[in-house]
């Protein structure tokens, strides 16, 4: 993986110029499109300090990305911002994600949320434009500790889906409940499943073994085509983890979604997603007559801005400023469980991630607070609160809550000796 770091000074000068390749509303021909730039009572498109920013003087001229350029032909007046997202997109895909060149498709969508959805409208059509398959022979798995946006997926869809349980303290898949499951589905008229795997769950930072379910998916021979959420995960798993499975060096794995506005402090609104080339047209709405290369996305209109604004941030670090980011929120993820394991406060953490979820019986629903730790359920009988190590969370910070939970712990193993 290799990405060179650039100076803001060359990318300043990369995304001015991009601009200028595009047809600006402020001062081309533009009589057609249903947009404009913002409105100047708000965004001042003179201010002085617009020559220096360069996402927001791309926010202020507000480029409409619509469609896909990963494809033929899209939208000539966006070319010029349209280009670096063709970039993104290459170092997502071939430097982060291992794709050949020219093997992908993909865009900048609003989030993880669309990119899930994307993914599995995609499959769900192919499986039904490829075998015919009806609605109720197709099902998507994922485990219980994939996120809630699934549910969504499975309804606007109307796909049924099968939840399978993990282990308490490991949070892996069943395998023997995994193949039971095909199993069962098979005798009841399931021919075509579409698996979502994690890259890091939202709760837990866990990673889905995708060896050893494949295999069990193999053997059942089935159709199966699997989506990796790496919402969370795709911007820290595969640097901490230079052995990850989950790419598409893989040949199991068939599309990948990403988001830059969590691990990579991008603004909201930077959902990658990406798929092997074959499958986007089985999306493609041919009633976008009036967008040159139509559309094969489930959002329409998005955000070129935002495209730049990830854009900038990948190159501004390359790839070994981002290896060096991640891995300080590794050491500082190692200190605090290191510490945690002192004090005998039980938790779950992968140890290529920096999420660590405690169990609530160690730790006091106060101190939880204090900290703004996240409950795995806001209910009485809520058994895991989660600490996300990010850029904020600083030693000084960790070591004030490590001191905190510290005398709660002692006195609690006080009050308990008492009692007994
Ligand atoms: C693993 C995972 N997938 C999907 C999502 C949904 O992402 P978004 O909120 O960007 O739609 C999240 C959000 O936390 C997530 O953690």
């Amino acid at each position: 993986m290799f990405w060179p770091q650039q100076s803001f000074e060359s990318l300043k000068t990369a995304v001015l110029s991009a601009l200028n390749k595009n047809a600006s509303f402020y001062d081309h021909n533009i009589m057609g499109l249903p947009a404009t730039y913002l409105d100047p009572h708000i965004f001042p498109a003179d201010a002085d300090f617009l020559s220096n920013a360069p996402f927001i003087r791309s926010f202020i001229e507000n480029p409409n990305h619509i469609g896909l350029h990963t494809y033929d032909k899209s939208i000539p007046s966006f070319h010029g911002t349209q280009q670096l997202e063709l970039d993104l997109l290459r170092i997502c895909a071939e430097e982060i994600f291992k794709a050949k060149p020219n093997s992908y498709d993909g865009y900048v969508s609003p989030g993880g949320t669309e990119c899930n959805i994307q993914a599995v409208w995609i499959f769900r059509e192919y499986f039904k434009n490829k075998f015919g398959a009806l609605q109720d022979e197709m099902v998507i798995l994922f485990s219980e500790d994939t996120h809630y946006s699934l549910y969504k997926v499975c309804n606007i869809l109307g796909l049924k889906y099968k939840v399978l349980p993990v282990d308490f303290n490991e949070r892996k898949i069943d395998l023997d409940i995994l193949n039971n499951q095909i199993k069962t589905l098979k005798n009841s008229g399931s021919l075509y499943f579409i698996i979502v795997l994690n890259m890091a769950t939202t709760m837990f930072g866990s990673v889905d073994d995708i060896e050893s379910i494949s295999q069990k998916l193999k053997a059942q021979e089935i159709q199966f085509k699997i989506h990796i959420d790496a919402a969370f995960g795709g911007f820290i798993y595969p640097f901490t983890n230079p052995k990850s499975l989950l790419n598409f060096d893989n040949s199991v794995v068939d599309s990948i979604s990403v988001d830059g506005h969590k691990m990579l402090q991008a603004p909201y609104g930077t959902g990658i997603f990406l798929i092997r080339k074959g499958f986007i047209d089985n999306v493609l709405t041919e009633e976008a007559s009036y967008v040159e290369g139509l559309d094969h996305t489930l959002c329409g209109s998005r955000s070129g801005a935002n495209v730049i604004a990830t854009w900038m941030i990948l190159n501004v670090h390359g790839s070994h400023g981002i290896l060096k980011r991640m891995n300080e929120l590794i050491e500082k993820t190692n200190f605090l469980c290191d510490s945690l394991t002192q004090l005998g406060i039980r938790f779950f953490r992968n140890k290529y991630m920096n999420i660590v979820t405690i169990r609530s019986d160690d730790i006091s629903k106060e101190i939880s607070e204090k900290y703004t730790l996240v409950p795995e359920k806001h209910e009485q009988n809520q058994v895991w609160w989660k600490i996300v190590v990010m850029e904020h969370v600083t030693m000084d910070l960790i070591q004030r809550f490590l001191k905190d939970i510290s005398i709660y712990s002692t006195k609690h193993s006080e009050m308990n000796s008492i009692s007994i």
